[in-house]
């Protein structure tokens, strides 16, 4: 049963009871109808209560059931809040925890509400790419104001209950024992006269509503561009305001239907689950008990180095950092220092927190100081021969259980676990540049990887605030292995005919953060070109272009060069093209003999999307990601792939695989197609009609 009922000397108490966080779906929405018509016939209940078991009061709708029968099925949550709020009997509402979206819009249908400090209030449906659903943009207005109603509802941002509490939200914000409380406000209201008091009736007082709204239309245009729900839950709170309450609720109703099925909800809903499901291991169970991690210790202060220290002393765990020199010691504690003034600068974060931060890093030369940390993340050279001695090193120093960690991007972590006796120690710990900034890990799951070293890390890395995705050994783990054949066809393009402005603009359009180029350009041309020389020693075979080695020989490395596929003013990041390179191309093109031809946008964006598809699929195929959700949450938090398409597996999904098979079958036959061999997985899945996300 998702609800309980109980009777307390007049009161009945009626409780969530649906684990973890109280969702409304439709055996909760039920026990709620039946406990108030319940408390309604017996004459001894005076008043109810209405509550949550655990740890929230109600996190809202269940997400799970939206598209689905059961999501319209009666009792819907808007029949239970009319229920609630036409009881002859006042229901009071006790808040703690958590109360959002649909759970708040609950709490607004009761007569009373107290809440304990420290809840969360929000209605988050907007980071759904929905609006609230259930009167949540008629009613909090007339509790909070049109203000502080239209920025919650908006921004989807929690406010802690006490911040509420002189708002006209609660009738009192109460510390200690909220049960307790509860009941005696009951009692004490049950004992008035009604009728008692509903959010509905009051009046939303602005001295210029009109303008307040148009402000405010402004402003999210600016910033929501690619997200209709913003300016949706603006026309329902307008349409409250001019119209009135029923007029209101009904748009609000009206809107909630047609957001809930667009592609832009969809994948906001992919990205939450996907986000929770990258945490949990098919093979893991959820109670693998996990390593203490109180100390940590990072081999390398360079770029790498530097930024994984920060994650850990930002969560507050002490870094040992070692270097081979005094120099480099110093060089990279110094940037850690500037980055973190940059941050006091922006007014992010205190002065004395600056220095607080400092002191928990210890700096050192010695490899005898690392005896104590529980993890230790190496990010040295990218040379296996100098991961092999520091390995080996770190197997003599650390101490029995300690976890042995690399940031290794391209090299084998099983080659790097060998390197020491206790290959179910070490683990491939892939940050992303800037690591203090970005949110994806990569967790590379060696062949001899301990269940409870990753159940350890997957802990840690929520600590840390990353998106953490366990990969298997590869190369390139998930992302840059996919990222590798996108690059490879926007090389192709450019022999067939694009240039890479042209390229870059189609998918920016598209929506990803950066185009290829301006990345290229950004990271430095001549680390592709490292990386293409091994390649083309390890696989003689693959068929690569080699337009980019050409931009190489001609010194452009990008920014850092003052040139690389566009030109650059000196302090100015401005990609300008560059005739200089397409001539080049051009060139390039006709020793090849290439037949340059006009390429529309469309076939760029498939191409390269399709590319990431394409080898997403044999990813999965293969084992290396265990869910297309891992595959599409490596893209959103890593790679900038837009967030309202969901990730490319996904967006795979939308466009349907039938149509990506076609694509890439057509491509693959035209110059150059031999870079496409179709996964199985695409084949099989379309001929069955579906999808990667079933
Ligand atoms: N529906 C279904 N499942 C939900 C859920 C919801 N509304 N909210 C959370 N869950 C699930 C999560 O998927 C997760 O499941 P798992 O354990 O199987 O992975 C579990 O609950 C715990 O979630 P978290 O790991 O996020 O737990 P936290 O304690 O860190 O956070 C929370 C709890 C603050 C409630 C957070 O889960 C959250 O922000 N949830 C989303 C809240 C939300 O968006 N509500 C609005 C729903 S839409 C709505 O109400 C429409 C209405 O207007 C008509
Ligand atoms: P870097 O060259 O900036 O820093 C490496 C640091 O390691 C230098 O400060 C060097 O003095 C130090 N070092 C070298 N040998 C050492 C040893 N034996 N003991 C202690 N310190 C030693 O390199 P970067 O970019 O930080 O890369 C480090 C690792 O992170 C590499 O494995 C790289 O592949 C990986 N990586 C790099 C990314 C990037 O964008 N730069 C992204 C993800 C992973």
């Amino acid at each position: 049963m998702a609800v309980d009922y109980t009777t307390h000397d007049g009161v009945a108490v009626i409780t969530l009871n649906n684990p973890p966080v109280n969702g409304l779906g439709l055996s909760t929405r039920a026990g709620i109808v039946e406990g108030i018509e319940r408390a309604q016939n017996d004459p001894a209940i005076k008043a109810i209560v209405l509550t949550g078991a655990g740890k929230a009061f109600s996190g809202g709708a269940d997400i799970t059931e939206f598209n689905t029968p059961k999501a319209t099925q009666e009792p819907t949550l808007a029949t239970v809040i009319k229920t609630v709020e036409s009881s002859a009997k006042p229901v009071v509402a006790a808040i703690h925890s958590v109360a959002m979206g649909g759970g708040l819009e609950l709490a607004l249908g009761a007569h009373y509400r107290i809440a304990a400090p420290g809840a969360q209030i929000a209605l988050p449906e907007v980071k759904l790419g929905i609006l609230p659903g259930a009167g949540g943009t008629q009613r909090l207005p007339r509790a909070i104001g049109l203000e502080a109603a239209l920025n919650m509802i908006v921004s989807g941002a929690p406010v802690p209950s006490e911040k509420l509490a002189d708002s006209g939200l609660f009738d009192a914000v109460v510390d200690g024992d909220l049960a307790a409380a509860a009941l005696a406000f009951a009692r004490k209201v049950g004992a008035q006269q009604g009728p008692h008091p509903k959010v509905r009736d009051r009046k939303i007082e602005h001295p210029n509503a009109a303008g307040f709204i148009q402000f405010a239309r402004n402003s999210v245009a600016a910033i929501a561009k690619n997200f209709p729900a913003p300016l949706k839950c603006i026309d329902a709170v307008e349409a409250g305001v001019q119209n009135g309450f029923d007029k209101g609720l009904a748009f609000e109703r009206e809107c909630f239907i047609a957001l809930v099925q667009t592609p832009e909800s969809r994948a906001l809903r992919h990205a939450f689950f996907g986000e929770r499901a990258a945490s949990k291991i098919p093979d893991v169970p959820g109670d693998t008990p996990v390593r203490d991690i109180k100390q940590v210790a990072v081999i390398g202060a360079g770029t790498m180095g530097g930024g994984i220290a920060m994650n850990f002393i930002n969560a507050g765990i002490p870094v040992t950092l070692l270097e081979t020199k005094q120099e480099a010691l110093e060089r990279g504690l110094a940037t850690i220092r500037k980055n973190y003034e940059a941050t006091v600068r922006k007014g992010k974060l205190k002065p004395e927190a600056l220095e607080e931060r400092m002191a928990l890093i210890t700096p050192t030369l010695s490899y005898d100081d690392l005896k104590n940390a529980d993890l230790i993340v190496e990010a040295v050279f990218e040379e296996l021969g100098v991961k092999d001695q520091v390995f080996r090193r770190l197997d003599e120093v650390a101490k029995p259980g300690a976890i042995l960690a690399s940031n290794t991007s391209t090299l084998d972590v099983d080659k790097i676990a060998a390197f020491t006796k206790r290959p179910q120690d070490v683990v491939g710990m892939h940050f992303f540049s800037p690591a203090n900034v970005m949110k994806l890990l990569e967790v590379v799951r060696g062949k001899e990887t301990a269940k409870d070293v990753l159940a350890t890390v997957m802990k840690l890395a929520k600590k840390i605030k990353k998106t953490a995705v366990v990969s298997g050994v590869c190369d390139g783990f998930i992302g840059n292995r996919m990222i590798e054949q996108y690059i490879r066809q926007a090389l192709f393009m450019l022999e067939e005919g694009a240039l890479p402005a042209q390229v870059d603009k189609a998918i920016e359009k598209f929506g990803f953060a950066m185009g290829p180029f301006r990345m290229s350009d950004l990271a430095g041309n001549d680390i592709g070109w490292a990386i293409r020389k091994r390649r083309y020693q390890e696989h003689p075979d693959m068929h690569y272009s080699k337009i980019a080695d050409r931009l190489c020989e001609m010194g452009r490395f990008g920014q850092k060069t003052g040139g690389g596929w566009y030109d650059y003013k000196a302090g100015d990041r401005t990609a300008y093209p560059s005739p200089v390179v397409d001539d080049m191309i051009g060139a390039f093109s006709k020793e090849t003999n290439a037949q340059r031809r006009k390429i529309g946008d469309e076939e760029i964006v498939e191409r390269l999307v399709f590319a990431l598809v394409n080898e997403g699929a044999k990813i999965l195929e293969e084992g290396i990601a265990s869910k297309a959700s891992d595959i599409d949450m490596v893209y959103l938090t890593g790679y900038g792939f837009p967030l309202y398409r969901g990730g490319p597996m996904l967006y795979a999904d939308t466009v349907g695989l039938y149509n990506v098979e076609r694509a890439i079958r057509r491509y693959a036959s035209r110059p150059n197609g031999d870079a496409w061999r179709l996964a199985r997985s695409i084949a099989e899945l379309a001929a069955q009609g579906r999808g990667f996300n079933g």
